[in-house]
């Protein structure tokens, strides 16, 4: 973990080791630039506590850039909950709490929200011992960010088929969305409804068939998640799944998803370049949940204005797109240099 932490080019993490759970617990604080930290909240059982930090310190950085990108005045932070086992019940608010105890102790320097593993309701628990948290309650009504995501992620789809095809419809195409959650179910359903052919996918046995039942799509055995024919493949579940391995054999055109830290490598965005796929940069297209978390905390945006916020990012996404064919690079390039420019006006307004 020393060495880890030493090679890391965010600005702190506060970390403690739960007694009652045996959980590590690790608070990445990237980049504070813009804003005090804010990120989602990870829970998760991982191979080694090593493993759990090395995914909040990436994941505090896809935040810097996702905020900046949406023009947040926030910075990128996350945290992961290492749990040695899936925690349900006493165990996991007594975890939950202890955690809320630890973002009451930084005053606002970071603020979490829900993420892979965490629920608006584990949200709601967090809030018992700290007001810096999102995404749990308001007005009696627990929210949901899974579905503002889902919307970021169609609208990403329509600007890759727009950018590619020169017509945004998802209508007729073939989509094959990976993961089957809070953002995998709603982001299907607006695609079936809108037209598309919807292939599904989930590790866990009978998810993506309980929710093709209900929206007539179809089912894929995870195996072949990574060699099916599609025009786009939506990774919804975890990061890395784009490799080495698993780039040489993908069938689509163009990769928009909403999960996380899709590429293994920034490399992997260059292999998929040299294979001619579109690839919509994770912290671009996934950023509708964090566009619609502050902005419901505030609570002066509408339903409505919130969803045209979000739709913006099908602009914003063309954009990045055309900068990267001009220059016949990969749109990642394009997009970290957008935000390298947000930053670098910010550092000089402080005259730093
Ligand atoms: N975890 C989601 C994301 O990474 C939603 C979220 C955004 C949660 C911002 C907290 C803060 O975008």
């Amino acid at each position: 973990m020393q060495s880890l932490i030493a090679q890391w080019h965010g600005e702190a993490v506060v970390t403690a080791y739960d007694e009652p759970t045996g959980t590590w617990i690790f608070i990445a604080i990237h980049d504070t630039t813009l804003g005090p930290a804010m990120g989602g909240c990870r829970m998760n059982v991982y191979s080694s506590p090593e493993e759990g930090l090395r995914d909040a310190m990436r994941l505090a950085e896809g935040m810097t850039y996702k905020w900046a990108t949406i023009g947040f005045e926030l910075g990128g932070g996350k945290s992961v909950l290492a749990v040695p086992r899936p925690l349900q019940g006493r165990d996991r608010e007594g975890l939950l709490e202890r955690f809320g105890r630890l973002v009451a102790l930084l005053r606002g320097a970071y603020a979490c929200g829900p993420d892979l593993g965490t629920t608006p309701q584990d949200m709601v628990v967090i809030a018992r011992e700290t007001q810096f948290v999102h995404g749990g309650a308001r007005d009696g009504r627990t929210l949901d960010p899974g579905p503002y995501t889902a919307l970021g992620t169609f609208t990403g789809i329509r600007a890759a088929l727009g950018h590619l095809f020169g017509e945004p419809d998802v209508a007729g195409r073939t989509v094959l969305v990976q993961g089957i959650g809070d953002v995998g179910v709603p982001l299907s359903r607006m695609l079936t409804d809108a037209g598309a052919h919807v292939l599904l996918t989930d590790t866990v046995a009978g998810r993506a068939e309980e929710v093709a039942r209900d929206l007539g799509g179809e089912v894929i055995a995870p195996e072949l998640a990574y060699s099916t024919v599609c025009d786009v493949y939506a990774p919804c579940a975890v990061g890395a799944t784009l490799n080495q391995e698993t780039i040489p054999t993908l069938q689509c055109r163009i990769v928009a998803g909403c999960a996380n830290n899709q590429l293994a490598q920034d490399q992997d965005a260059e292999r998929l370049h040299a294979r001619g796929i579109l690839y919509a940069p994770d912290y671009v297209i996934n950023a509708g949940g964090a566009t619609a978390l502050p902005l419901l905390d505030r609570g002066d945006h509408t339903e409505e204005q919130i969803r045209e916020r979000i739709r913006g990012f099908e602009v914003v996404l063309g954009e990045i797109f055309s900068e990267a064919a001009e220059r016949d690079e990969s749109p990642l390039r394009a997009a970290a240099r957008r935000v390298e420019r947000v930053l670098a006006k910010k550092q000089q307004s402080k005259g730093q």
